[in-house]
C-alpha cells in the first residue's frame, strides 16, 4: 500500500487534508452519465482510496446524475471524521447527458438539497459554485447573483465553506468580496497551464487550487517527454504528472479521477516519487513546446 502521507497536508475550509486525493467523477457510465458498467467495482475502489488514506474526495451530484453521490455514501456512510467531501452545483444533466447551467435561485437551492440527500449529509464541508458562461471553459460574466445565494445558503447552515469552479481570476476576486472562497477548482495539468499566475496569486493567499484533469481528463496526457522521465524513473507517465502536480506549488490539492483499483494504487503512489531538478525542467518544457 503506498505512502500518501509523503503528498504532504494544506488547509482546506477549516480542516487540513492530504494533498493527494481523489475525484469521483470517472465512477459514473460513460459520458458521466448511468450508473456503472461494474458497480460492486465502483464501491470498492472507493473504499480503496479511503483505506489507503485519501481524506479529500470530489464529487458531483450531477455526475450520473446521482450516481457518484449515491455509490460515495453506499461505500463510505458513515463516513470517517476525517473525510472531506467536496461537492459543486450549477449544472444539470439533458435527457441525453448533455451539461445544461442550473443558475437560479431555485436550481441552486435544490442542488445543495439534492447533494445532502444523495450524500447523507446535514451539511456539505465545501460546496463549489462551478460558473457555466462557457461549460467547457472560464468566461467573463458576474457570478456575484449565484454566490450570493450560496452564502445564504451557508448562513442558513447547509454549506460550511465555498469554493469557485471553472472561473476567471476576475471572477475569483469578485468571488472573494462575496464570499470567504476556501478553493478554486479549475482545469490544470503539464500541457493546460492557463492557471499559472493564478495558482502564484492563490498561493500567496494560502487558498487551495485543486486541478480539473490533472491527468488530461476524456484524453489522458500523452506526450513523449512524460514517457522518457517516467521511464528513467521507474514510473509511470502518470505517476509523473502527479508529482509535477505536487511539486508545482505547495497550494495545489489532486483529485484524480479513476474507476480502476490498478489506476487508483498507481496514482496514490505519486505521492512517494521524487523528481530531480533537472527533470522539473524537461517537464516544464511540455507546456511551453505546446504553447509554442
Ligand atoms: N470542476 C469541474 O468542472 C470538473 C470537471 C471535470 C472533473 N472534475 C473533477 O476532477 C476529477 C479529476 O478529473 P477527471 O477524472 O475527469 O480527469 P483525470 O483525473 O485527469 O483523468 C481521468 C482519466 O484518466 C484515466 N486514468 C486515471 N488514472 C490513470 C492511470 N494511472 N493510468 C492511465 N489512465 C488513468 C481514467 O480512466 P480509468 O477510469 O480507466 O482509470 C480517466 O479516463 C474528477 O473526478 C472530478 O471530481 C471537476
Amino acid at each position: 500500500m503506498s505512502n500518501i502521507e509523503k503528498s504532504g497536508a494544506f488547509a482546506l475550509g477549516g480542516r487540513t487534508v492530504k494533498r493527494l486525493g481523489y475525484g469521483a467523477m470517472q465512477l459514473a457510465g460513460p459520458g458521466v452519465f448511468g450508473p456503472p458498467k461494474d458497480r460492486d467495482a465502483a464501491l470498492a475502489v472507493l473504499r480503496e482510496a479511503v483505506a489507503s488514506g485519501v481524506d479529500h474526495i470530489d464529487t458531483s451530484d450531477f455526475y450520473g446524475p446521482h450516481v457518484t453521490n449515491q455509490l460515495i455514501r453506499e461505500a463510505l456512510h458513515p463516513y470517517p471524521a476525517n473525510l472531506v467531501i467536496v461537492t459543486k452545483i450549477s449544472a444539470r444533466r439533458g435527457a441525453d447527458g448533455s451539461w445544461i447551467p442550473a443558475f437560479s435561485p431555485e436550481e441552486l437551492t435544490g442542488a445543495v438539497h439534492d447533494n445532502l440527500r444523495n450524500l447523507g449529509l446535514d451539511v456539505l464541508e465545501v460546496v463549489n459554485l462551478r460558473a457555466m458562461f462557457r461549460v467547457d471553459r472560464p468566461a467573463e460574466g458576474s457570478i456575484e447573483a449565484p454566490l450570493t445565494v450560496l452564502a445564504d445558503l451557508q448562513r442558513q447552515g447547509l454549506v460550511r465553506h465555498i469554493g469557485l469552479s471553472n472561473v476567471t481570476a476576475a471572477q475569483v476576486a469578485e468571488g472573494r468580496r462575496i464570499a470567504e472562497i476556501v478553493e478554486v477548482q479549475n482545469e490544470y495539468n503539464l500541457a493546460h497551464r492557463d492557471d499559472d499566475a493564478l495558482i502564484d496569486q492563490l498561493a500567496r493567499d494560502g487558498i487551495p487550487y485543486v486541478p480539473f484533469f490533472p491527468l488530461g481528463g476524456f484524453s489522458p496526457l500523452q506526450s513523449s517527454t512524460l514517457s522518457s522521465v517516467a521511464q528513467r524513473l521507474g514510473a509511470t507517465p502518470m505517476q509523473v504528472a502527479l508529482a509535477w502536480l505536487l511539486r508545482r506549488a505547495p497550494n495545489i490539492l489532486l483529485i484524480p479521477g479513476t474507476a480502476s483499483m490498478a489506476h487508483l494504487r498507481e496514482n496514490l503512489a505519486a505521492a512517494e516519487l521524487t523528481l530531480p531538478g533537472d527533470v522539473l525542467d524537461e517537464l516544464n518544457g511540455v507546456a511551453s513546446a505546446r504553447a509554442a
